[in-house]
């Protein structure tokens, strides 16, 4: 209002992802801020105990993000200079990074034009003798053809660390995710299916690399009575065998016994990660109406192509993603994308294909025309808004905007 005089107030603009944190998720919060523990204590491992329920996994461990828990992955599965990782270049950069951390390098393969995920048959021409570990990445939210990736994988001895920062809370051949590779990394960033914030979750059922992970996200020390080793310097140097036993049962007694990193997650983080993941259902669900909503509106459109969704999937929609018919269309992508930004939709490209960002170019001599597909659909990509406390309105508004921008 100016001078009582009602001004017109265009609507909220409509970011493509945000967290849904309701009163239930503050308040688990502000128990653990009145509790003994802020970080590793209790909150995390009964954050780690509600994802084993939800995804049936033996083994999860909670990290400080999605990016360490594909770090952890990676050295837990023994990644290191001399091996190499196959993934898919539409994915953020952290899948390729990690395994960079590690000393290692990374071969990017194409995707299926149609699902948009790492392409088994290119996987199956990509692997050598440096292979160790094929990482796929469920874009979107849609599980990989995993039944093949598996089958590739045992053959050729590998690991898998699927990549699931978009899809946890989906399904493939009945089963959800957390339960599909050798090794599931999660992301809990605020557009992920829950939030922590920032957080991580690697599930397994492999108990020994869970074990590894566990000692590497602190410092590669093992604490109290299992810290005690054999003789070690520290008990040398205090007098040998006369202390081993006292000091191995001393409060203060762990040792290091490997090099680790401090990826700690915290019992706030998990409190509220546990408050969140009551919620997953709701929201994934919330997530498959409005995409289908979209899908309705967008399926028979002569501008625009959707990502094909396989029978044998549930899509957690982390992302709604449109292709452009561009070679149809007097406008660019670019055009198309400022327009629905300037109308208010937090319009977003995922992403820019890895390879071809500037230090993977340098280091692979990568260059246009590598991967065809992945750049094609780079090319004409946008996603649109979509996340679970989008009202039916927002929805219609995201139709109709998207309609005229195309119409005009
Ligand atoms: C596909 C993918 N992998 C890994 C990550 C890294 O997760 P985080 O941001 O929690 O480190 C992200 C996050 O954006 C992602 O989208």
């Amino acid at each position: 209002m100016s001078d009582g005089i009602p001004t017109h107030q265009p609507p909220k603009p409509l970011p493509y992802g945000r967290q849904w944190v309701d009163e239930d998720d503050i308040a688990a919060v502000v128990e653990v801020l009145k509790g003994d523990w802020i970080t590793q204590g209790p909150a995390v491992t009964a954050f780690e105990d509600a994802v084993k329920a939800a995804t049936g996994a033996k083994q999860a461990v909670a990290v400080s993000s999605g990016t360490a828990a594909l770090h952890l992955a990676y050295l837990a599965a023994g990644l290191g200079p001399g091996d190499e990782i196959i993934t898919t270049p539409i994915t953020f950069a952290a899948t390729a990074n990690a395994a960079r951390l590690c000393g290692a390098e990374v071969k990017f393969v194409d995707i299926n034009p149609d699902t948009l995920c790492l392409d088994p048959n290119a996987l199956k021409r990509a692997i050598n003798k440096q292979t160790k570990i094929i990482a796929p990445v469920d874009f979107a939210g849609l599980p990989c053809a995993m039944n093949e990736i598996n089958a590739i994988a045992k053959q050729h001895g590998l690991t898998v660390v699927a990549d699931a920062a978009h899809s946890l809370g989906a399904t493939y051949c009945g089963k959800p995710v957390g339960t599909l590779a050798d090794m599931t990394c999660m992301s809990f960033h605020p557009v992920k299916s829950i939030t922590t914030g920032e957080g991580g979750l690697v599930t397994t059922d492999n108990v020994a690399f869970a074990e590894r992970m566990r000692l590497l996200r602190s410092h590669g020390i093992r604490p109290g009575k299992d810290g005690y080793t054999q003789g070690t310097a520290a008990m040398d140097n205090e007098g040998g065998a006369k202390n081993k036993s006292s000091d191995a049962a001393a409060g203060w007694y762990g040792e290091q016994i490997d090099l680790g990193l401090n990826y700690r997650i915290t019992d706030l983080q998990c409190a509220l990660g546990n408050s969140q993941l009551k919620k997953l259902g709701m929201f994934v669900t919330r997530r498959q109406q409005i995409a289908g909503r979209y899908r309705d509106a967008f399926r028979d459109h002569p501008l625009i192509d959707l990502q094909h969704l396989p029978e044998s999937s549930s899509s957690a929609w982390h992302l709604f993603v449109i292709k452009l018919h561009l070679e149809k269309m007097r406008k660019t992508r670019r055009a198309v994308y400022d327009e629905l930004r300037s109308q208010g939709l937090g319009v977003q490209v995922h992403y820019i294909p890895v390879h071809l960002h500037p230090y993977y170019r340098e280091r692979y001599q990568h260059r246009r025309g590598d991967l065809p597909h992945a750049e094609s659909y780079y090319d004409r990509c946008l996603s649109l808004p979509l996340f679970p406390a989008m009202t039916e309105d927002d929805g219609d508004r995201v139709i109709k905007t998207v309609l005229s921008v195309l119409r005009d």
